[in-house]
């Protein structure tokens, strides 16, 4: 059966992958819906290209634009609630959340609501939420594939196993741009050199991520919710070539790895085609031409966001969606030139400092924790500019 197909971001980099995957698998899959922000020529490519029957898109005057350009009949929706709506679309089975940043939450909400198989790229659903939405995953008949090629490791990795026999999860990293070096020499770095990912070719809030290694720390808080699996057995481990996608030991001693090619588009097919598989037209690996797999210790000195986020993560409660929250503030506020690199860290480990943490009883208990983080977050930034 073709399963219907929902992309949540299909401008970015996860969601211009994800239309490649089903464009080679046409027979697989179907695009019934679609969304974008800034991109509207793009977003109208993909129309033209997908037929999707709804899109959605953030304002009024880009839904206008895009009625103009195109001349068939198409549903568009329209800011955050249509987002939400088109996750939730009856047409939908599967819904491709690939979001950048807490927005993507809600929708995470709605897709799982309506009973979608969710497959997750917007780790920030979880960071921030990963509390309600796995309760939310665990009452409903859906199921959660993540994309994030670690967590998309892990994932097959637990295939046909009880996650009780787990004694250990191994996160790989590749240890982003700037490996090696000391956190005094990174005071001038650019812009572009630090978007300079040494293995993959990702959207710009995640490759600061990586440079900075908050996200091997959001991808740790990630990991504890997905598989639910307690932060002190969650290694991260840096593995500069990026063969393995990440580990699990059982109980017994075996490890299993999960390898492959570095292409996002093997972890986003998978998610589509689970829990079967489909050729893929990527070259196999050639282990002769692999003269190495090392592996060290993550250097938490020079890149302590790892470690604020484990903080945060084992702290619990709002602590997760604030440190989200202020880092976004933060790596914006450095791709809009406004801070430094190490600013970066500063401006969330002040804001996580003077964070009093509440209990998450609702949503609005972590929107109200996430703007207040914005809102410290930006009078510390316009104190440094
Ligand atoms: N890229 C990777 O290789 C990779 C790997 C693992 C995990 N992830 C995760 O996947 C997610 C997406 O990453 P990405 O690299 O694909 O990001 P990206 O290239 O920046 O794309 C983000 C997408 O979200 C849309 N968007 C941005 N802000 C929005 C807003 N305020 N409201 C509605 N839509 C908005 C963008 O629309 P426009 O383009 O139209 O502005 C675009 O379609 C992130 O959570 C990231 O951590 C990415």
């Amino acid at each position: 059966m073709v399963k219907r197909i929902v992309i949540l971001g299909s401008t970015g980099s996860i969601g211009r992958q994800t239309i490649d995957v089903i464009k080679r698998n046409r027979n697989a899959f179907d695009v019934v819906g679609l969304s974008a922000h800034k991109n509207i020529g793009l977003l109208e490519e993909q129309i033209r290209e997908l037929n999707p029957i709804v899109v959605a898109i953030s304002n009024e005057r880009a839904a206008e634009n895009l009625r103009a350009r195109i001349e068939r009949k198409i549903e568009i929706l329209v800011g955050e609630g249509g987002i939400q709506e088109l996750a939730a679309m009856p047409e939908g089975d599967l819904v491709v959340n690939a979001l950048v940043g807490s927005i993507g939450l809600d929708p995470t909400i709605s897709a799982l609501k309506a009973g979608k198989t969710l497959a997750l790229a917007n780790k920030e659903s979880m960071v921030v939420g990963g509390e309600i939405v796995t309760k939310l995953a665990a009452r409903g008949e859906t199921q959660i594939i993540p994309i994030d090629s670690e967590h998309n490791a892990i994932f097959q990795c637990l295939q046909g196993e009880d996650v009780k026999d787990v004694v250990r999860i191994i996160l790989t990293g590749s240890g982003g741009p700037f490996r090696g070096c000391k956190l005094e020499d990174l005071k001038d770095v650019t812009v572009e050199e630090a978007l300079a990912h040494p293995r993959w070719k990702m959207g710009p809030k995640i490759s600061i991520d990586s440079a900075t290694l908050m996200n091997k720390g959001l991808e740790t808080i990630e990991a504890h919710f997905l598989f639910g699996i307690d932060y002190n057995a969650i290694e991260v481990i840096i593995h500069p070539q990026s063969i393995i996608h990440s580990m699990v030991e059982f109980r017994d001693g075996s490890i299993k790895a999960h390898l492959g090619q570095t292409d996002m588009r093997i972890p986003i097919q998978y998610a589509l085609s689970h829990p079967k598989r489909l050729p893929s037209p990527l070259p196999s690996l050639d282990f002769s031409e692999i003269k190495e797999l090392t592996f060290e210790k993550p250097d938490i000195i020079n890149f302590p966001c790892l470690k604020y986020a484990l903080e945060a993560g084992k702290k619990g409660k709002t602590f997760p969606a604030v440190l989200n929250a202020v880092n976004e503030e933060a790596v914006n506020a450095f791709l809009n030139r406004k801070i430094s690199f190490p600013a970066i860290l500063h401006v969330i480990r002040e804001v996580l400092d003077s964070h009093t943490p509440l209990e998450v009883r609702s949503i609005g208990v972590l929107k109200e924790a996430e703007n207040w983080a914005r809102q410290r977050a930006k009078s510390i930034i316009h104190e440094l500019t």
